[in-house]
């Protein structure tokens, strides 16, 4: 069997996994796109079993998946990341700020945007030492104000997304100041020192770089992520399995 036919099997047996299953999308991912209070478009579900496991469609992970396994299945391109900690290393940044780089954005390269310095917080904060949460929640509002001290000026790029008028809502104020006074403050704002916006296309990182770094700081667990039914297990499963049915 070459390539092609192989291909082809493939193709086939996704199509005739398709038309056993019903799979809908949670009201998060439509939401905008269509009027969540409308009830969902209808399908035709006669003979079908609604989805309660892997989609598939996505590449299957691993019964007991690593941070590395959701690196590699289901985080959109990690290069920003990837590079923000490298940034991070060659300035001799403690291991605590490397590790917040190499996560911070993970909940917009696979989960949720909006908030998304949060939804990577509680993501993470079972597995990592506080500081490290407490760094990767705060530097989605620490973006938004400068620092000189530490060098740090309003992105052009936020001017360029956001339009010169936008003004942060008032939560994020009220994050900034509780941030600014706090003694964790250094840490996030390092982060965001080392977040970098223009990434180099042609610098290529690899996650073994880091290997050492998670093994000290990321208390991967046995059962593997979304298994271990830590506080935030099932946000875990929910991107290993995101359109199951409940
Ligand atoms: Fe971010
Ligand atoms: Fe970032």
């Amino acid at each position: 069997m070459n390539d092609f036919h192989r291909a082809e099997m493939a193709d086939q047996e996704l199509a005739d996994a398709m038309d056993k299953l019903v799979i809908v999308k949670s009201a998060i991912y439509t939401s905008g796109e269509r009027d969540p209070r409308e009830p969902p478009p209808r399908q035709d579900t006669t003979g079908r079993l609604h989805l309660m496991g892997h989609d598939p469609r996505l590449p299957k992970m691993p019964d007991k998946p690593t941070l590395f396994d959701f690196f590699r299945l289901r985080f959109g391109p990690a290069a920003h990341m990837l590079q923000s900690a490298r940034l991070a290393l060659n300035n001799g940044c403690d291991e605590k700020v490397i590790l917040a780089c190499l996560l911070h954005d993970c909940s917009a390269a696979g989960f949720i945007r909006a908030d998304h310095g949060y939804w990577a917080a509680q993501l993470i904060a079972p597995y990592v030492d506080e500081e490290v949460a407490f760094a990767v929640r705060y530097h989605q509002v620490l973006r938004f104000y400068p620092d000189e001290s530490f060098g740090y000026k309003y992105p052009d790029s936020y001017v360029r997304l956001f339009g010169p008028e936008y003004k942060p809502e008032p939560y994020l104020d009220r994050a900034y100041e509780h941030c600014r006074n706090h003694r964790w403050y250094r840490t996030a704002r390092l982060l965001t020192v080392n977040d970098l916006y223009s990434f180099d296309p042609n610098v290529h990182v690899e996650l073994e770089e880091f290997t050492d770094i998670v093994g000290r700081n990321f208390r991967q667990p046995p059962e593997g992520l979304g298994f271990d039914d830590s506080s935030s297990a099932h946000m875990w499963r929910t991107i290993n399995w995101p359109t199951r049915y409940l």
